[in-house]
């Protein structure tokens, strides 16, 4: 189809079907992701003149919560190809670390979602990872999905929901999500409740809706939605 030439584009003098082309060129283009997130302009501008990639990094009392760089491989891969601490997440469990790399460098390149690694804030230790992928993309933005694992040394320390949080605050505040999702095996009970401690809103029960080690088990679904994000974090 040719356009009228005129520059700046002048919406008013476009017929009826030339206007609605152009609506959908850039539906299209939200759908498919070439649309930048202020983030991405960002990032993409600093590496350009400085020719540095930059480094999304939130520092809380204990933890650093950061873009992984490729010294994590070691704890990743510790933490991938460890059976029982995987145990909910076998899909994903790897064997060797060139599997864990690949699973690295997908997720790292993957624009559409953020994938963070969580260090001990004192000594920089490895210990685990949080991050969402995009699920969908609207006119109003982006619905993500959660998840995370740590080690096991670490469990028990609130480490989790205190990155999931940061993570959360950057999806909806730096990153253009509207809602972002998670889920669990109900048999997961740590799982459950960091999304208790989260602030996740119990939104359904799947019963015996996803294999799982020979048997068919019950799943909790739950979602926070941007509007209220800023409640929930200001409570916790
Ligand atoms: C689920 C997981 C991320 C929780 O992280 P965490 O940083 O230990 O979270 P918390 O410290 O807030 O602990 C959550 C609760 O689970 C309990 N818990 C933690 N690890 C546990 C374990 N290995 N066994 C039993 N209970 C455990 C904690 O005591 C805590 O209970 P409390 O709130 O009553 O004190 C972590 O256990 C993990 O990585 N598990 C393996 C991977 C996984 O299942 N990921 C989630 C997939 S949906």
């Amino acid at each position: 189809m040719n356009l009228p030439q005129r520059k700046p584009l002048d919406y008013s003098v476009l017929t009826q079907e030339q206007f609605d082309n152009e609506m959908n060129k850039g539906f299209n283009d939200l759908r498919e992701g070439k649309v930048l997130t202020s983030k991405q302009v960002r990032q993409n501008m600093t590496a350009r003149w400085t020719g540095e990639p930059t480094m999304v990094k939130y520092e809380t009392d204990r933890l650093i919560i950061r873009d992984y760089i490729d010294s994590d491989l070691d704890g990743l891969h510790r933490l991938m190809s460890d059976k029982k601490n995987m145990y909910f997440l076998d899909d994903i469990l790897t064997d060797t670390v060139e599997e864990t790399k690949v699973h690295l460098h997908t997720a790292v390149s993957n624009s559409d979602g953020h994938y963070f690694c969580i260090c001990d804030r004192q000594t920089g230790e490895y210990i685990g990872s949080v991050g969402y992928t995009t699920t969908s993309t609207n006119p109003l933005g982006k619905i993500g999905h959660m998840g995370f694992f740590i080690l096991p040394e670490f469990h028990g320390n609130g480490y989790t929901p205190e990155a999931a949080k940061i993570t959360l605050d950057f999806a909806f505040k730096e990153d253009g999500y509207v809602r972002i999702t998670t889920g669990c095996f109900k048999d997961n009970l740590p799982s459950q409740k960091v999304m208790k401690k989260v602030g996740f809103r119990k939104e359904a029960e799947g019963i015996k809706a996803q294999y799982h080690d020979g048997a068919m088990k019950d799943r909790l679904e739950y979602a926070i939605n941007k509007d209220e994000w800023p409640d929930i974090s200001n409570k916790s």
